[in-house]
């Protein structure tokens, strides 16, 4: 008989409320206990998997019904059959749809776009001087969003979209807290009968135009006209909401911790600037920036690493099962966390340094095994990695380039909301052209 995990020390259980204080802690915690650690969590029964090998398992093998916990149950009405949720026999030729269209070659055709949005964007900061580069860069890769993936301009809604995602996000956060009730879910069901009206618009509009686009939605419309009993009406509807909802505050919050850690690292700033400024005096286009100079796709790559967006994923048990030596019964919430393995100093040497480097081609062999899971892993693995990638390193650059961002006030407080990982209000930077570029963003 396999023993089950052991139960984390009620006294340090009880010294760490979770979700109260600081649940990156709690769960930083939970991990030093062992490799498969059980807690309790109100009324339910956790374990959290820190061994890299376990979790790997965990993402890879098994079942797909794993994915159905309390958290998915509260996040359905509002993503319905999209592909976060999509169970098979559909979500293969989903999939299919979106991951042709999203892969590392395919992404690039929206460089440009995303190049063009960001020096607008950027112009208008320097305009400012002083801002919010949270709310700035949600604002950003919202109407980057539309132009690529939507083929539509965002202006008209954005406020809509962002209030509705945050209110949204508060709900389904509450959902992982533990503490969904009557009230939260009638705020979800508000935002997402908000969050509807702008979807449906969109699809509308997609529905009587022609088709022959390049982005996403125009390929999802040409799917659903192909007559296949995998697409339907209202699965275009729920892989709308999903691409909105699972790729915009994710990359919003990686560029925010990006550019404000490289405020707080010149050297590393000065160093990204100078390959910039060269790769662009060689005749390369920004465009082609992020392929060109890989310390932006690097600088991208480490900041995911200390602050994954989705620092916890969570499956069910879907029978008993083994890990690592022990008895996981079936119903328990099995909890992995990338913030937890990615910090882990038995995989990654001072594991609290910002290195860029270590992502670097000559170090790249060094790199440990299945304990970089910014994107999760296996079959499920994020189907937008390419695009967020490749637009989180265009704005880095761009940014960088054209700006000397100087943090103010103190650092921002990151929470964990169960779901995603977010500065506790604004990240105020001071922003100033730099010395070698000014006057270049005409
Ligand atoms: C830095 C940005 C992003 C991060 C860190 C991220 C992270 C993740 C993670 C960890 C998962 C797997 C969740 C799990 O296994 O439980 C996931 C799934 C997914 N993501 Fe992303 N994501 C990002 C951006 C995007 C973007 C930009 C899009 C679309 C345009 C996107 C679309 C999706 C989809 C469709 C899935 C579900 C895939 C499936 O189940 O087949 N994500 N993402």
């Amino acid at each position: 008989m396999l023993p089950a995990p052991p139960r984390l020390d009620p006294v340090v259980a009880a010294a760490l409320p979770p979700y109260a204080g600081d649940p990156l802690r709690f769960l930083t915690q939970v991990a030093a206990e062992g490799d498969v650690v059980g807690y309790r969590f109100g009324e339910e029964e956790r374990v959290l998997v820190s061994d890299p090998a376990a979790v790997h398992e965990v993402l890879t093998a098994w079942p797909e019904e794993s994915r159905w916990t309390p958290i998915t149950r509260a996040a359905a009405p509002m993503l319905g059959d999209g592909l976060i949720l999509a169970v098979a026999p559909n979500w293969r030729p989903r999939r299919l749809v979106v991951q042709r269209e999203l892969t590392y070659r395919a992404v690039r055709r929206f460089a440009e776009t995303i190049v063009g949005n960001t020096e607008r964007t950027v112009r208008g900061w320097l305009a400012e001087e002083r801002l919010d580069l949270q709310a700035a860069l949600g604002r950003l890769t919202l109407v980057n969003l539309g132009d690529t993936v939507f083929g539509s301009d965002f202006d008209d809604f954005t406020d809509t979209l962002l209030q509705t995602l945050r209110a949204s996000q508060v709900a389904i956060d509450a959902a992982v807290a533990g503490r969904f009730d009557a009230g939260e879910r009638a705020a979800l069901d508000r935002a997402t009968a908000e969050l509807d009206v702008v979807v449906q618009r969109l699809v509308a509009q997609r529905l009587v135009e022609p088709t022959t686009g390049e982005d996403l939605l125009a390929v999802l419309v040409r799917a659903l006209e192909s007559g296949d009993p995998a697409f339907s009406r209202s699965w275009l509807r729920d892989e709308a909401v999903m691409l909105i909802t699972a790729g915009h505050e994710t990359t919003a919050f990686t560029t925010t911790m990006a550019l404000h850690t490289l405020a707080h690292e010149p050297d590393t700033a000065a160093r990204l600037r100078t390959e910039l400024v060269d790769a662009l005096d060689r005749g390369v286009a920004p465009a082609q920036l992020a392929d060109e100079v890989p310390l932006t796709r690097h600088v991208v790559q480490e900041t995911l690493r200390l602050f994954p967006p989705l620092p916890a994923l969570h499956r069910t048990a879907v029978a008993d099962v083994e890990l690592d030596g022990h008895l996981i019964e079936a119903g328990t919430l099995v909890v992995v966390s990338p913030y937890v393995l990615q910090r882990d100093p038995r995989s990654w040497p001072v594991p609290e340094r910002f290195d860029p480097d270590r992502f670097s081609e000559g170090r790249r062999r060094e790199l440990p095994r299945h304990a970089y899971l910014p994107f999760g892993a296996g079959s499920r693995i994020c189907a937008g990695n390419h695009f967020a990638l490749l637009e989180a390193a265009l704005i880095v650059a761009l940014v960088t380039l054209e700006t000397d961002l100087e943090a103010v006030g103190h650092p921002p407080r990151l929470v964990d909301s169960g779901t995603a990982l977010r500065a506790d209000g604004p990240v105020p930077v001071r922003v100033r052209a730099t010395a070698s570029r000014e006057g270049a963003v005409a």
